[in-house]
């Protein structure tokens, strides 16, 4: 790293001027942050080098990986398969379904999900004290049959805070913090990698724009709309109380072996 930054600054003549300013956005990045925020990270994020750290550790085969975020919480709880995590909330209902499996496509009995999302305001419950604690977070362990299933709301599209220096860096060059809407997921499962990644509905405006990078052509579903909650799976708890129209994803998940 000290190699390549010597020679970025002989390739760039940097300047005394240009050399301050980086070290004073260092310095502000490290005012801003605390415990419940880290610029360092968003800086990573918003540079494309968490992305990249990423893809190069990505495996050929499996699900590939993308960005964490800061919103991720421990301590989830547990939704059975075929539960709800919209409760009282508003949104558009989504039914979200789908497999563990092994590179071989063998399904993966026990896999566990951890789950997270915006709510319909494009908040995290962790940044948000209107939301109840853990709203729309969840963790849901497979079936014999490797399959998960949970009802939920169309996540909405939100911005990675801009009010710091990462977003004066944003701004500087004429970028937005807009992140096209996503789930979020954690996948564990004994004997394989551990996945962390998001999932896209594919008719989101910012998937070719998104502020941390972290779309993947195999990251992106199709919302399909569904007119008859008849349709539903039998397994689905509020299956009775959903009304057209409704939307549908199917996304399996694959797992590389350690
Ligand atoms: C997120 O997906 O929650 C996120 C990722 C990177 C930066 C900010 C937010
Ligand atoms: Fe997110």
């Amino acid at each position: 790293m000290v190699h390549h930054l010597h020679d970025f600054v002989r390739e760039t003549n940097l300047t005394h001027d240009e050399w301050r300013k980086g070290l004073e956005l260092l310095y502000q990045a490290g005012e801003i942050s605390s415990p419940e925020r880290n610029e360092f990270v968003l800086f990573s994020d918003v540079l494309g080098l968490s992305s990249l750290v990423d893809m190069v550790n990505s495996p050929a085969d499996g699900t590939p990986s993308s960005v964490l975020g800061p919103f991720h919480m421990r301590g989830a709880p547990n939704v059975e398969v075929g539960g709800d995590l919209i409760g009282d909330d508003k949104g558009v209902a989504v039914v979200v379904s789908g497999r563990v499996l092994t590179t071989n496509g063998q399904p993966i009995a026990g896999a566990e999900l951890e789950i997270w999302q915006t709510a319909e305001n494009g908040l995290y419950s962790a940044q948000d004290e209107q939301q109840p604690d853990y709203n729309f977070y969840a963790c849901m362990k497979t079936g014999a049959d490797g399959r998960y299933l949970f009802s939920t709301v169309r996540p909405a599209p939100y911005t990675v805070p801009d009010d710091g220096p990462a977003g004066e860096l944003l701004h500087a060059t004429g970028r937005h913090p807009w992140r096209p809407s996503h789930l979020h997921f954690i996948v564990t499962a004994a004997g394989h990698r551990t996945l962390v990644t998001e999932v896209f509905p594919s008719d989101d405006p910012y998937l070719d724009q998104d502020a941390a990078f972290g779309v993947r052509e195999q990251l992106i579903m199709d919302y399909k709309e569904g007119n008859n909650p008849g349709d539903l799976p039998d397994d689905l708890a509020i299956k009775s109380l959903i009304k057209a129209p409704f939307y549908t994803v199917d996304f399996d998940f694959v797992l590389v072996s350690k």
